[in-house]
Parts: structure tokens; sequence; C-alpha cells
């Protein structure tokens, strides 16, 4: 016992040295293609548990980790990690929630300084975009080496190869409306138009249709949300949502168009912005069991999120008075599909010491410019990102 305890104590008192060891690693961007190729003829599970896998970040998950550094690759050992993996994933399930939760609690506590919120909208996009990759590795390994595999057989870990845009809509469409007509007791319906412009094939890419649901869902909830509350609950007869898709060479594009009064101008760059919303603050995880329809600013901020973790985009225009328009774009190469990764650097840590920058209206504020446009415009410096 007394040497178990021993151990335990080493082990925690080194941990701060190791984890200092292991955030000085860079992330190494992979393509959509990599990911394919990882998955299938190449693969092999310790080549993913070592190279990959091991500087997954969090304290416990960290401690959780580094007991494999040191052990035997024999297949008990390996299948212990695939074990340890899905019991990761688990554990961060809520982080996004427990994180607006946090960021409302703060705010409420002490007061955001409207100085430092570009540097707080900073650090949530690297941390998200941080946990997109992380969990997508995790779900890439468990899912080719783990014993319940429980996606459609055509899958090569969480990606699709033949990916059908037009069915993620259409569940992504449904459960929004499940949502909207539990909150409303009414939703609108949708229109969906699709073009080939290269062949005359459905509509396919090569994606993880789970984050493409991710994205789409959020924007059908706002889009539902802002034509309910436009025309009134009480309305028999709403504008129906317009979805259009279009494939051509190299993108795919969705736009989802509704009618739903649309956005004020000088509203625009805060779309984008953690905790902006203009819903009631939704009652704490937990404590209902009905997700709410709105309420945290999530939604926007963490889909463009999605979009440009492989170099896609996600962008809004709207007409005040009318409605909006929410366009996903998506690459359709595989290959030019890359990883779009926050990394840590000199750079990076100027960006926290900033504080308030000038602009005038010729050229934004930096901070003003990055809350806009998210962690793609901020600094290429303190991004990983690979050109095909
Ligand atoms: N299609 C739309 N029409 C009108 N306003 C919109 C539309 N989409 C977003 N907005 C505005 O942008 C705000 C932020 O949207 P976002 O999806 O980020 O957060 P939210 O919907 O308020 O909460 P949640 O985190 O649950 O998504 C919304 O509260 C709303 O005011
Ligand atoms: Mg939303």
């Amino acid at each position: 016992m007394v040497k178990l305890i021993r151990c335990l104590y080493g082990s925690l008192k080194s941990l701060p040295a190791r984890m200092d060891h292991y955030s000085r690693f860079s992330p190494s961007p992979l393509s959509i293609q990599q990911f394919l190729d990882f998955g299938t003829s190449n693969s092999c599970i310790l080549t993913s548990m070592i190279l990959f896998l091991l500087s997954v970040l969090y304290l416990k998950t960290l401690q959780d980790l580094l007991e494999f550094t040191d052990q035997k690759p024999v297949p008990v050992n390996t299948d212990r990690f695939t074990d340890s993996l899905q019991k990761i994933r688990d554990r961060h399930a809520n982080v996004v929630e427990t994180m607006a939760q946090g960021v409302i609690e703060m705010r409420d506590t002490h007061g955001i300084d409207p100085n430092k919120e570009g540097n707080l909208q900073y650090f949530l996009d690297r941390f998200f975009m941080s946990r997109i990759s992380i969990r997508m590795l995790i779900n890439q390994h468990t899912l080719v080496f783990g014993n319940n595999v429980q996606t459609h057989p055509r899958y090569i870990g969480s990606i699709d190869p033949n990916c059908d845009v037009e069915s993620v809509i259409l569940d992504a469409f449904d459960s929004a409306k499940y949502l909207c007509d539990q909150y409303y007791l009414a939703s609108p319906e949708m229109e969906i138009t699709t073009h080939n412009a290269v062949n005359d094939n459905d509509i396919q890419i090569v994606y993880v249709p789970s984050h493409l649901y991710h994205m789409l869902f959020e924007l059908f909830k706002n889009a539902m949300r802002a034509v309910v509350e436009y025309h009134g609950t009480a309305s028999l007869d709403y504008p129906p949502i317009q979805v259009k898709v279009v494939i051509g060479k190299h993108d795919l594009t969705i736009k989802v168009t509704d009618s739903g009064g649309g956005i004020p101008r000088h509203q625009i760059d805060l779309l984008f912005n953690y905790m902006y919303s203009t819903a009631p603050v939704p009652p704490k995880p937990g404590s209902t069991t009905t997700a709410p329809l709105a309420g945290y600013g999530y939604g926007l901020p963490i889909s463009r999120l999605y979009a440009r973790y492989f170099h896609g985009d996600l962008q809004l225009t709207s007409m005040e008075g009318d409605g909006t328009d929410a366009i996903v774009y998506l690459k359709v190469m595989s290959r030019e599909a890359n990883e779009l990764l926050p990394i840590f650097n000199y750079a990076t840590s100027q960006q926290y010491k900033r504080t308030i920058c000038t602009g005038d209206w010729s050229s934004p504020a930096p901070q003003q410019f990055a809350a806009a446009n998210g962690p793609g415009h901020m600094n290429r410096d303190s991004l990983v990102t690979k050109t095909a």
C-alpha cells in the first residue's frame, strides 16, 4: 500500500514537468485523404497510438495517457489504450456546455473587460478547434481499432467516403424541426434544390457526416427560430426555409436561406462571438431533459470552426426586414481538406498581451477583425496549416 501511495505521489509530482514537456510539441495537421489512408490499407494501431494520440490534453487525461508511454506494444496494452481513449472521449463529452456555463458565470460574477473580450474570443476559438481535432483523432483510433464499431460499414472511422449531403441535410432539418415544434408548437418546412455542376451523380463528398450534421443542425435551429419569432407563433403558414446545394470542382456550397426578418447590419460582426445571443440564457446542463433551441451563442462560432477545420468556411449575410443566408463551404477534394490546427508560439502569446488596438474605417483593428473573422484570419503564424 505504502509502495502504491509513493508511486502515485511520484507520478503526480512529475506531472507538471511532463505536461511542460508535452506542451512544447506542435500538432501535425492531416488531410481527410491521410485519415482515409490511415484507416484502411496502412492502418497500424501502434503508429496511431504513438504518433498522434499521446499528446492529448487535460491533466487527468494526460496522466491516463502517460501511463502508456513506457508500455510494451503488445495487444493487451494496445487494447487497454483504446479502452482508455473511449473513456477519455466520454469524460470530455460535455466540455462545450461546461465551458459556456463557466464563461457565463465569470461574466456574471466579475464582468468581462471589453478590452479583453477579443482575447477571450481568441482563446475559445483555439481551445475548441483543438478539441475538434483531438476528438477526430480519438474517434478515428477507437472506431478503426476498437471492438464496439457501430458505424456504417462504408465508413472509415468517422469519415464517410461517399457522404450523401442531401440525406445529412434532411436528418439535421428533422432534428431541428423536432426541437422547434417542442419549443414553439410550430415550425417552418424546407425546400431543397441540388445541382451537380461536375457530373450527373448525386451530391457526395468525402467528409465526416457528424461534422456536417452539426453545422446544419445549428443553422436550421437559428433559421427556424428567426422565422417563427418574426412571423409569430400563431401563424399557420410560414415561408419555407430554402436550401440550395451546389457541387463544383473545388467547392461544395450549401446555402440555407430563411425569411426570418434578417439581422441588422451593425450586429453582423457580433454573430460569431461566443456568448452573443438574443435568446434567453438556457437552464444549466442536467437541470432539464429538453435541449434548448438557442441560448448560449455558441451555435455559429463552433459551426464555423467545424467548417474551417478541413479548410472550408461558414459565412452569414442578411437583409434586415427580409431574411438571412447562411453559407457553408466545404472542400470537394479530400487531399485539399487539410486540418487547420492552432499551435502556441511567440505570435500567439503576443496576441494575449494586446489589449485594445485602434482601427479606422479602411482597416479594422486586429481584434475586431479577429472577432469577426475567427482564427483563420487572426494570425497565420499561430496556426498550423498545410497547402496541398
Ligand atoms: N438566421 C438567423 N436569423 C436571425 N438572427 C440570427 C440567425 N442566425 C443567428 N442569428 C442571431 O445570432 C445569434 C447567435 O446565433 P448562435 O447560433 O451563435 O447562438 P444562439 O442561437 O443564440 O444560441 P445557441 O448556442 O443555442 O446556438 C442568435 O441569438 C440570433 O440573434
Ligand atoms: Mg443557434
